[in-house]
């Protein structure tokens, strides 16, 4: 496995995963079990997270407990299949501010092209998630770190549902420096830049609109 990968194939994920998958779950029940999913996920991306000591007051004694440090992370999702990683993630962490980058996959080309973009302040200094759930092509994950670097994140992670060798290997060379989250890596891409077994369009899947 690619060394900027790290698979979190836990019996939970596998297990919701597995029900996202097959095509006759319904909308709502995918929708519910990608938010599931995303906390499970969010906790392994959110495990080196710094903390600091603060003092408080047990009912029992005085102590020095851990707290987190440092500025408020941000959730940033890649319009549109990203929000629905970001719903979870948001339970998780109600304090984290939250971006959002639009991207469509042009469908001749399968390049990125942007749309949208809105980022909280100070991205220099804040620990950036980037959330899709397909890693496809790579493109759409490349073209948005692309973005939120030229604004001056440099503490970013990406975090995904599904990744297909191809779009690991185009990512990771674009982007060295981000770890990827992933719950499973598939077979390869198809013609039409879908991941093979996957899942069909995520966000499709999520909104019905298919
Ligand atoms: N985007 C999706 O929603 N599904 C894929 O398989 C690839 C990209």
């Amino acid at each position: 496995m690619h060394k900027n990968v790290t698979l979190v194939d836990h019996p939970l994920v596998v297990h919701k995963l597995t029900l996202m998958r097959d095509k006759h779950t319904p909308s709502a029940v995918f929708r519910q079990l990608l938010r599931e999913i995303s906390l499970l996920l969010a906790y392994e991306v959110l495990r080196d997270l710094p903390t600091t000591a603060t003092t408080i007051e047990t009912p029992l004694a005085e102590m020095e407990a851990p707290i987190l440090k440092g500025k408020k992370l941000v959730f940033t999702s890649i319009l549109r299949a990203g929000n629905g990683l970001l719903d979870g993630m948001l339970d998780l962490v109600p304090s984290a501010r939250v971006g959002h980058v639009g991207l469509y996959r042009d469908p001749e080309t399968l390049a990125a092209v942007e749309y949208y973009l809105k980022m909280p302040e100070n991205v220099g200094a804040r620990r950036i998630i980037v959330v899709d759930p397909m890693l496809a092509t790579g493109n759409s994950a490349s073209a948005a770190v692309s973005r939120l670097k030229e604004i001056g994140a440099v503490d970013i992670k990406f975090v995904c549902l599904l990744s297909a060798p191809e779009g690991i290997k185009a990512f990771a060379s674009s982007h060295p420096d981000v770890q990827i989250f992933t719950a499973a890596i598939d077979e390869q891409l198809n013609d039409h830049g879908y991941i093979v077994p996957g899942l069909g369009d995520a966000g499709d899947r999520m909104y019905g609109t298919k």
